[in-house]
């Protein structure tokens, strides 16, 4: 749990978490091309190390409690924090989730998705796009008065109702100058329950939904996070701020 308190972002922050968002985009959709199978999830990261730099900002998560690499590669029973690995080659079938965090003028833009590695089976398919669902789900909960609850509760009945699970051990967060803050953000949860959602507030939503069992379970490195069951794992984020007519989503490549 967080308890520091739930920050409320100027105007004048959150065009800086516009830019940040907008940047976080781009790089997804820059390094999109380049996920066909032969390539390593190492050379993934050194791209978008070199893309990052060449566009003025760093890469949030490199050194970020001594994690080692600039993105996260989740690969298949990957949930989450993958290392990106010169061993690890992109096979046809797979399904990889890239996670990125550019920190542009001091501010972060968190945004991941699922890519497909050539033709992943139906029921591969079918999870990744339940996933993607899920994300604009919870999304569309957000709005002043709205409960954090109703962001999870509106991901775990859609979810639930294929038979898939909810992640419960990591969660959305608050995010702004600082990476990880207040508020959690579950991705499970009970309608009006939770804190009170107002403009200003900014944070992620970033579902990670298995086949079967949501039970993870910690791999030697001391980060890559896998299913207990080895079966797969999808996930999509943005960085969105609470507007005083709904939500904006700020990790967008073509943002205000
Ligand atoms: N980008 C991840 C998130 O969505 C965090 C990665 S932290 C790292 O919160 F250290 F693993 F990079
Ligand atoms: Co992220
Ligand atoms: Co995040």
């Amino acid at each position: 749990m967080k308890t520091e308190t739930i920050v409320i972002l100027s105007h004048r922050e959150i065009e800086k978490m516009r830019r940040a968002g907008r940047l976080a985009a781009k790089l997804l959709q820059h390094l999109e091309p380049l996920v066909k199978p032969g390539i390593s999830t190492l050379q993934l990261n050194d791209e978008a190390e070199r893309w990052t730099q060449k566009h003025g900002a760093k890469s949030a998560p490199l050194g970020y409690k001594g994690y080692p690499k600039s993105i996260c590669t989740s690969v298949n029973e990957v949930i989450c924090h993958g290392i990106p690995n010169a061993k690890q080659i992109l096979k046809d079938g797979d399904i990889i989730n890239i996670d990125v965090t550019p920190i542009l003028d001091g501010y972060h833009g968190d945004t991941s998705k699922t890519f497909l590695v050539g033709s992943p089976s139906p029921q591969a398919q079918k999870l990744v796009e339940v996933t993607h669902k899920c994300l604009e789900l919870g999304i569309a909960e957000v709005k002043p008065g709205a409960k954090i609850g109703d962001i999870g509760a509106a991901i775990q009945e859609y979810a639930e109702s294929f038979g898939f699970s909810v992640v419960r051990d990591f969660v959305g967060h608050g995010i702004s100058n600082v990476f990880h803050t207040a508020p959690d953000i579950p991705h499970y949860g009970i309608r009006g329950r939770g804190k009170k959602l107002r403009p200003g507030m900014v944070f992620t939503i970033e579902p990670m939904i298995n086949e079967g069992t949501y039970e993870p379970e910690m791999l030697s490195d001391g980060w890559t996070a896998v299913t207990k069951d080895r079966l797969l794992s999808a996930q999509f984020e943005h960085t969105i701020a609470v507007t005083e007519s709904g939500v904006e989503i700020l990790t967008l490549p073509e943002n205000l």
